[in-house]
Order: C-alpha cells, then structure tokens, then sequence
C-alpha cells in the first residue's frame, strides 16, 4: 500500500516511522511519501495560507496551494482516494479502517490554522475523515492516527494471530477485547483470575469469550 502524505510538518513524521508496526513494514508492504505544501506552493515566500473571506480570527489553508501540490506529485487529481482530515469529516472507526487497508494508495491531506479552504474538501478531497469528535491544532497528528491503524492491518505488520482477535475484529463480533494479565500472579492482594494459570485451554478460551467487553 502506498500512503501519501501532505503536510506543513514532513519531519513529525519521524517519531513514527521509526516505530513498530509502521518501521517493520515500511518501504516492503508500506510505502510513505511525505510531501510539503510549501515546496510547491506557486505563492512567494512560501506561504499557504490566507486571510478568510467575510473576516474572523486565524487563517484558511489555500486551495491553490494544494492543488499546486497534488499537481506536482501526480501531474494533476490522483486516481486514488484523497483524503481531508477534518473535524468536519465521518468518523474513523476500525470498519473504516478495514475498507481503507483494502487499497492500493490512499492520499492524505492535512491542515493547520482554522482548517481547509472548503474548496479543497469539496473538490480535491473524495473524502473527509476525522479522529473524532474534538479539536487539534493540526492535521499531521490525524494523519499519524490513520497511517498506524492502517499500517498494522498490512501483512508482516503484528506478529501471527495478533491483529485477528483484538478490540472491534470481525472475530470478536465488534466488541472490546478481555483482559488480560501477566506475571506476577499476585500484587498487593490484587490476583489474576484462577483459570488463567490453570493450564486448561478450553477454559481459559471460554473465560475470554465470557469477558469480551
Ligand atoms: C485547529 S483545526 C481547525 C478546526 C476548525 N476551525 C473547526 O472549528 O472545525 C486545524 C486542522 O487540524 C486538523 N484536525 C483537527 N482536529 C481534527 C480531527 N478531530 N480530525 C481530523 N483532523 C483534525 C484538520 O486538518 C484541521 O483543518
């Protein structure tokens, strides 16, 4: 899969590529291209952003700016799903992440100030998405939110069985997974439940399935 990536902030994507799951499939399963606004913006003195139309407080990413960009990266609108993070966009949940693992590229598009140009969303973007239901100051966390969910569903990202029975899977029927527990088997008076040390398999998967959440 490849994921593009516009941004104002290429390098605060270091922190993340360096980490597991996104290091361990990146340039095999995963390609990240990470492109800045402001190396094609056609405006002087690197600017991206204006004043709103109308007034108010902050400023409004360009519309010609990304296209600028989107141009340059692909000779005109690219054939794969364009994405504005917006707090206006649907919601991420892990379905829509599931339907996004299942292409080939996906762009992203991220924004700072008081937002996008509306323009951008309505005729740049094919899509709009957002983390959820609050406000950041910026697009590059949401973006780094969808890449790691996206990342781990690749193959060769988690190790064998793990991204299959978790919080949301198919698997355990959209629900939270059970919890879990690991040595020592007590801490101040605070003990891991019996069937977990007991050995016995079918109880111990009939205890989970009991503890879905
Ligand atoms: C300060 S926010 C703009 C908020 C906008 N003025 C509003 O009231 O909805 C700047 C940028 O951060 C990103 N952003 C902030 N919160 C987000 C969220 N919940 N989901 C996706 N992107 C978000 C978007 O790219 C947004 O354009």
């Amino acid at each position: 899969m490849r994921v593009d990536v516009f941004t104002l902030v290429p390098h605060a994507f270091a922190w993340l590529t360096e980490q597991q799951p996104i290091a361990g499939v990146l340039g095999r399963e995963l390609e990240l291209r990470l492109f800045n606004y402001r190396d094609t913006t056609p405006l002087r003195a690197g600017q991206v952003d204006d004043e709103p139309y109308g007034g108010g407080a902050g400023m409004v990413l360009r519309v010609d700016v990304v296209a600028a960009a989107l141009d340059a990266a692909y000779g005109g609108q690219p054939a794969n799903r364009v994405i504005a993070l917006t707090p206006q966009g649907r919601q991420l949940t892990q379905e829509v992440v599931e339907q996004l693992a299942t292409e080939d590229a996906v762009t992203l598009l991220s924004s700072r100030f008081e937002g996008f140009d509306e323009r951008i969303v309505q005729h740049l973007a094919s899509d709009a998405i957002s983390i959820g239901p609050y406000v950041l100051s910026n697009g590059e966390l949401p973006a780094m939110v969808l890449l790691d969910a996206l990342a781990r569903r690749l193959p060769g990202a988690l190790a064998e069985g793990s991204g299959e029975l978790e919080s949301f899977s198919a698997e355990l029927g959209g629900a939270l997974e059970y919890p879990h527990f690991t040595r020592p088997p007590e801490f101040r008076g605070w003990s891991v439940p019996e069937v977990l040390l007991s050995g016995d398999h079918a109880k111990i998967e009939r205890w989970r399935r009991e503890h879905v959440r």
